[in-house]
């Protein structure tokens, strides 16, 4: 079986990667795709934009490739899957109606409440007046954010009402076009975040292993946020007694809300959690997909083919797959270019890369491109490089084993990663 991937990030890398580890599959071509899955035997890239759904379609119906995976939110929100499913293809991704539920934090806001999903009190403001006078009621801390995909740019955790304000008016200034249209304020939460990925048919939703990812670009969780400097699986912190509550209070509800809605759900239900002092599972955000970083964390860990997984979504038949898991862990440290998540300079050569696969490492690449006989950093995060351990502490320094082979000009990375669960 072929199959084919949609995207261009490490997650995708990742995903064509683990369809390749199945006996079934023969071939992946990822479209875009980078340097990792230009090089990757058995894969290839095709030279076509993730918007283009008719010649994404035309070429897997004539190439006869039998699942079509959807990594990155933007297409999904743009009905990627709709028109696929229109062609007669096999996706996995949810409908345009679902990936409301990332694309859309008002949306999502209204579906958690209509499902009694545990998340922060907030409210929702399509003026500017308004927003800014429902903050002086509530004061600060505050979290404000542009209703709409902003490729995580669009959230201000405010620590003063300054600031507060000051995100209130960006948003409504058009910075971020249509995904600024509405504004969400709501309730500053404290906790450890923690990622439950899942996968579903609609029906029948299975966890992934929880992971947990560092979103700041500095050690100790200081400076500005990028999509994501590394993560690990499976994370202590989402103990058996929080992912029964997970399972119970955030994901069958959101699944069967969104089932009672008419939208039928199939992919990736990512909850974005914050685990409460208490212990409690708090919603802080849906996504519609697999996440970043985490997935090099994650899929690496799972034991069934990852085939079998998507085909048992798309088929409704997921109630009778149980997953099974490798025992041990996984962590992904991000390599990312200097200045990322600022402007940064692209095209340096990258080497070490075999060197580091020979110490046991998994190295998914991220912003790079094939030039010549060469890989070169062609993005903000370059890699991803995975290590695996019988225990937390062993994979994350396989990871940095890994990484120490690797080189390239003005290379940058945290040495820090996993450090809230070594200290625990
Ligand atoms: P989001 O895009 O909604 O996941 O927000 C990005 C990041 O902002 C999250 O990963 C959190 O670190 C932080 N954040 C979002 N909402 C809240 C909240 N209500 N309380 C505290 N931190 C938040
Ligand atoms: N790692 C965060 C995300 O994928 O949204």
């Amino acid at each position: 079986m072929k199959a084919l991937v949609v995207g261009n990030g490490g997650r995708e890398h990742t995903l064509a990667w683990s369809l390749l580890q199945s006996p079934r599959i023969t071939e992946v071509v990822c479209v875009p795709g980078n340097g990792g899955t230009a090089t990757l035997p058995r894969c290839r890239n095709l030279a076509m934009n993730a918007d283009d759904f008719e010649g994404i379609a035309r070429f897997a119906l004539v190439n006869n490739l039998e699942l079509v995976v959807i990594g990155p939110e933007q297409p999904l929100a743009d009905g990627i899957t709709d028109y696929l499913q229109r062609q007669g293809l096999k996706v996995f991704g949810p409908v345009q109606a679902g990936a409301q539920i990332e694309a859309s934090k008002a949306w999502a806001k209204a579906l958690m409440a209509e499902a009694g999903i545990p998340t922060a009190r907030a409210a929702v403001f399509t003026d500017a007046a308004a927003a800014l006078a429902y903050l002086d009621r509530e004061g600060a801390p505050i979290v404000v954010k542009a209703d709409g995909l902003a490729a995580g740019k669009g959230v201000t955790v405010a620590q003063t009402l300054e600031e507060a304000t000051q995100a209130v008016n960006e948003v409504f200034s058009g910075r971020f076009g249509e995904a600024g249209r509405q504004v969400v304020i709501e309730e500053y939460m404290t906790g450890q975040e923690a990622s439950v990925l899942a996968v579903t048919d609609g029906q029948t939703i299975r966890p992934l292993v929880p992971a947990q990812d560092h979103k700041a670009i500095g050690e100790g969780d200081t400076g500005p946020n990028t999509g994501g400097m590394g993560a690990y699986a499976p994370t202590p912190v989402v103990t058996p007694a929080i992912m029964a509550r997970v399972q119970q209070e955030v994901l069958e509800p959101a699944i069967a809300t969104l089932r009672r809605q008419g939208i039928d759900y199939r992919g990736v239900l990512y909850a974005g959690l914050m685990i409460t002092p208490k212990g409690e599972p708090k919603v802080v955000e849906f996504n519609c997909r697999f996440g970043d970083p985490e997935t090099q964390a994650v899929l690496p860990l799972l034991e069934t083919p990852l085939d079998d997984v998507m085909l048992a979504c798309i088929e409704g038949r997921l109630d009778s797959l149980e997953l099974q898991w490798k025992p041990g862990a996984a962590a992904c440290v991000v390599v990312a270019a200097e200045g990322y998540p600022g402007s940064y300079p692209k095209g340096m050569e990258i080497s070490g890369v075999a060197e580091a696969t020979d110490t046991g490492a998994l190295v998914f690449h991220a912003g790079t491109r094939r030039k010549g006989s060469s890989v070169v950093a062609d993005g903000g995060r370059v890699l991803g490089v995975t290590g695996l351990g019988d225990t937390f502490e062993a994979a994350i320094a396989n990871a940095y084993t890994g990484i120490d082979k690797i080189r390239f000009e003005g290379m940058v990375y945290r040495r820090d990663i996993g450090y809230r669960v070594k200290a625990s």
